[in-house]
């Protein structure tokens, strides 16, 4: 890690041993779900400029409000359940923004019930991914996305796969992805590597073994962009 930056990705397989770079917080690291710092650093270096307006509509503890604003971008992050005062209560469903306004938009989303963020009764986390429901739920998060981006501009979206005991496992990323080719044109999919997620525990480790299942390795970062058209 150089000057306290994270390096600059050159691969689709991206790899940070720690959830924050450098000698200042990005987001809270104690926050359940929190997004490691060293992506949205890499996705607004390529993504956007200086001035740009960055938006993220689940800001969880504000990872990309810090990020950006370091770098120099505009930025508003949403969320049902604001962690922080500079974070706006809003659904993501519903974006106060005029249409092709944005810059650039980044997301970590829930990946299904794991966890729990809030009591908020429209909080997409408390829908399971065994149900159809928590995808068109995202659908509509897609739409407002397209809506308010820029065309030909670049959206990135971060997440990850479930395997639970009943229903064994359940694609969540690429069923998202089918959701997003409706709007958006691929500019890339992206490998994270999950280095500090809760599961990797020798507990976890024994129970992969011995029901035969595989502790989630990775994550997808969909990179995406509106067409200019
Ligand atoms: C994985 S966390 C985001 C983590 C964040 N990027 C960070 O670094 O701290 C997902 C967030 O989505 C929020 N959320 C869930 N349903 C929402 C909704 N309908 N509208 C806006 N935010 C929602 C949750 O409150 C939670 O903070």
């Amino acid at each position: 890690m150089k000057n306290n930056k994270p390096p600059f990705e050159t691969t689709t397989l991206w790899d940070f041993p720690t959830q924050n770079y450098g000698d200042r917080p990005h987001g809270d690291n104690k926050f359940s779900g929190v997004t490691p710092a060293f992506i949205i650093w890499n996705l607004l270096q390529r993504y956007t400029k200086e001035g740009d307006l960055v938006v993220d509509p689940m800001c969880g503890s504000g990872t990309t409000i810090d990020v950006a604003k370091e770098l120099n971008r505009r930025v508003i992050g949403y969320d049902i359940a604001p962690y922080r005062e500079d974070i706006i209560q809003n659904d993501a469903r519903s974006i106060p923004l005029e249409d092709n306004s944005v810059d650039f938009v980044f997301i970590d989303s829930p990946y299904s019930d794991n966890i729990k963020y809030s009591d908020h009764r429209s909080d997409i986390g408390k829908i399971s991914c065994e149900r159809e429901e928590f995808f068109d739920e995202l659908e509509k998060v897609a739409k407002e996305i397209y809506r308010i981006l820029k065309p030909g501009k670049a959206m990135a979206w971060l997440i990850g796969d479930h395997w639970r005991k009943k229903s064994g496992f359940i694609p969540v990323g690429f069923k998202l992805y089918q959701k997003l080719l409706k709007y958006f044109e691929t500019v890339d999919l992206i490998c994270i590597a999950r280095r500090h997620q809760t599961s990797n525990t020798p507990v976890w480790h024994e129970r992969a073994r011995r029901f035969n299942f595989y502790l989630r390795g990775f994550k997808y970062l969909f990179v995406m962009k509106k067409p200019k058209r």
